[in-house]
Formats: structure tokens, C-alpha cells, sequence
């Protein structure tokens, strides 16, 4: 029998039920300690049915913050916070894991520890305007991390990583994606190093290998997750030659045996894709999960295809708390209000209906 969306599967030494997991949504509704609070725990409760939750991106330290109102994983208040988030999971029967976020270049003084200038592999200025406290700015031009600097960023990356087992996660997914730090490394756009961190896809790799290798030394590899976006153009990033170099990324993976590898297809705004995903696929020896504007229908066949273990839903996720529920028994699906994405209060975040 092919595997479809209701099927278990084993993740590691974890079950999980189903393979509709809940993908990770920034919606900026922390507390003023960038902690999560009840209300949050609330919206996460109510997921607990799908077969595997992802968290909202999570900094990692005070430097990783690229947004308002984003819960971090580096004090003891925010740990407190996402125990309780944990618990009532745990509760429900669910799982949780918890992305690690660093924005590096994604980011503005207004919201770094002295107005600090933010970092980058190189010092290309991202284009447009970003969210700060005060509301919208233009991005500035980051400034590019000294290769002596690396290390003390894979030290925060692993100290993220005890919080999260403190926490009570059942792992972490590392954000290698999106435009933000770690992704700003592995693509050509972003990084022109001309050091041990730049130009071959090796050098691009390192500082991905490392954060790895730390993490791994916490949690064992059969909790960490990885999401990657070989050609998302969020967040002004391009690689000349994404193909070819996500198959060298991919290829070198295998060792590791993740929990998971998260790829994040074709692009987040347009929708495009150029990429060959069965390709990329076929290259990785492990659990693939698929995301970016799936629905039931594209998500039964990919999987009954062979293109992907588990697929992530993101938006349906935000209206729909028993997604899973509805898929299974075919009932129509409440609509996301795209004005309460980000920031405000239950409205628009614990407040969509469960079916009758
Ligand atoms: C966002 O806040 O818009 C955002 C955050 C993390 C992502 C993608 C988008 O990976």
C-alpha cells in the first residue's frame, strides 16, 4: 500500500501518526520578554492533532532577533515559556519540535543589542524595508562577520539547543532557509567570501556543518530537523546555480542521518518552480518532508508518488487547528485572514472555529 497523508510514520525513535505536519509561522504574538506566553500555549494546543508541529522561527540569542514579538530560546523566562507550550502538546498526544533561528543580515539596529549593525556573510544590503518597533525601515548594509566571529555564533546555536531539550522539545529543526543567516551562507547571492566560509559549495557549507555538528552534540541526530529553499527569493536572496549546488548540499546530508530534511520547494512569493524537487529528493537517503502551497490533493499525490515522506502545511495550519480532522473526513476549510497573520491578540490566532 502507498503511504498517504493519514499513514504513520517512524521519525527516528518518535511515531507520529499522521504526516500532516504544521509548518513554522512567524505570528509575532511573544510577551515583552520575547517569551511565549499562554495565549500561545493555547494556539499550540489546539494543533496538537497534527502528526508533528514545527514552531514559529525562534532566536537563538539577543543578536538573532530580526523581527518584534519573536519568542527567542535563549533565557530562562522563554525556556518557562515554551515548557508550558511543551506540556500541553505533550498533553494532547502531539509533537514538537522547535526551529532555531539566527536572521544575521534580515535584521536592524532597532532591534539588536546597541543598536548593533547586523550581520552577514558579506555586506549586501537586502532590498526594501523591514518591521521594526517603530514600523517600517530599510534594511541597512550588514556587516560582514569576521571569520573568528563563526564560532561564537555556533556556541549560541548549541546553547539554543539545551534550552530546547530544557524546554521539553522533541527536537529541533536548525532554519537553514529563507533568506536569513544560515541560508545567506549556502547561496551564492549572499555570500562572495573570498575566506574558508565562501565561494565552493564546501566553504558555503562550513558554517551550516558546524551549527550541525554542535547541535548533534546535544540532541541526538535523529531529533534535529533541517529546512532548506534551494530558490526562495524572500528576503532578496538568488544562487547562480541552485540545481546543482542544493545536490551537493543534499548529497553530503546523508551522512548525518537527521530526523528529517525540510525543503521548502520552489519559491515563496511566486510560487515558481525550477528546481527538479524528485530529483533532490532521490539524492537524500532520508525522511523528506515537502512544503510551500500544498493542499490534501497535491500532498496525497506527492506522497503516493514517492516525492516526499511528509508534507508541511502552513497557512491551512493557521485557520484550521483540526486541519487533520477536516483532511480525513473531507469537510471544507475555514479561510485564513491574512490581516492577523502577524502580531495582535486571539483574534485571528486561537479563535478559528473547530468543526462541529
Ligand atoms: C517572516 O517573518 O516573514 C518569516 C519568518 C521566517 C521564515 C519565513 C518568513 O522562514
Amino acid at each position: 500500500m502507498s503511504n498517504d497523508l493519514f499513514s504513520p510514520i517512524t521519525l527516528g525513535d518518535l511515531e507520529l501518526p499522521n504526516r500532516i505536519v504544521m509548518a513554522p509561522m512567524t505570528r509575532n504574538r511573544a510577551n515583552q520578554d520575547n517569551a511565549p506566553h499562554s495565549l500561545n500555549v493555547e494556539y499550540y494546543r489546539q494543533r496538537a492533532t497534527a502528526g508533528l508541529i514545527i514552531t514559529e522561527a525562534s532566536p537563538i540569542s539577543p543578536d538573532a532577533v530580526g523581527y518584534p514579538g519573536t519568542p527567542g530560546i535563549y533565557s530562562e523566562t522563554q525556556v518557562a515559556g515554551w515548557k508550558d507550550i511543551t506540556d500541553a502538546v505533550h498533553a494532547e498526544g502531539g509533537h514538537i519540535f522547535i526551529q532555531l533561528w539566527y536572521c544575521g543580515r534580515i535584521s536592524h539596529p532597532d532591534l539588536l543589542p546597541n543598536n548593533a549593525t547586523p550581520v552577514a556573510p558579506s555586506a549586501l544590503r537586502p532590498e526594501g524595508d523591514t518591521i521594526t518597533y517603530e514600523g517600517m525601515k530599510p534594511f541597512v548594509e550588514p556587516r560582514a562577520l569576521e571569520s573568528s566571529e563563526i564560532s561564537g555564533i555556533v556556541a549560541q546555536y548549541k546553547h539554543a539547543a539545551e534550552m530546547a531539550r530544557q524546554a521539553g522539545f522533541d527536537g529541533i529543526e536548525v532554519h537553514g532557509a529563507n533568506g536569513y543567516l544560515l541560508d545567506q551562507f549556502l547561496r551564492d547571492g549572499s555570500n562572495q567570501r573570498t575566506d574558508e566560509y565562501g565561494g565552493s559549495v564546501e566553504n558555503r557549507m562550513r558554517f551550516l556543518n558546524e551549527v550541525l555538528d554542535a547541535v548533534c552534540e546535544v540532541w541526538p541526530n535523529n531529533r534535529v530537523g533541517l529546512r532548506l529553499t534551494p530558490e526562495n527569493s524572500f528576503n532578496s536572496m538568488s544562487d547562480s546555480s541552485p540545481q546543482e549546488h542544493f545536490s551537493y548540499f543534499v548529497e553530503q546530508l546523508n551522512t548525518r542521518q537527521l530526523a528529517y530534511l525540510h525543503i521548502l520547494e520552489g519559491d515563496m512569493m511566486t510560487k515558481e518552480r525550477n528546481v527538479n524537487y524528485p530529483a533532490l529528493r532521490h539524492i537524500y537517503q532520508g525522511i523528506y518532508m515537502a512544503n510551500n502551497a500544498y493542499d490534501k490533493n497535491r500532498a496525497q499525490t506527492a506522497l503516493a508518488n514517492g516525492d516526499c515522506d511528509l508534507v508541511a502545511f502552513g497557512v491551512p495550519f493557521i485557520a484550521n487547528p483540526d486541519l487533520v480532522h477536516r483532511y480525513q473526513n473531507n469537510l471544507p476549510l475555514n479561510e485564513a485572514d491574512q490581516t492577523t497573520f502577524y502580531g495582535g491578540d486571539e483574534h485571528g490566532y486561537t479563535d478559528y472555529p473547530f468543526a462541529e
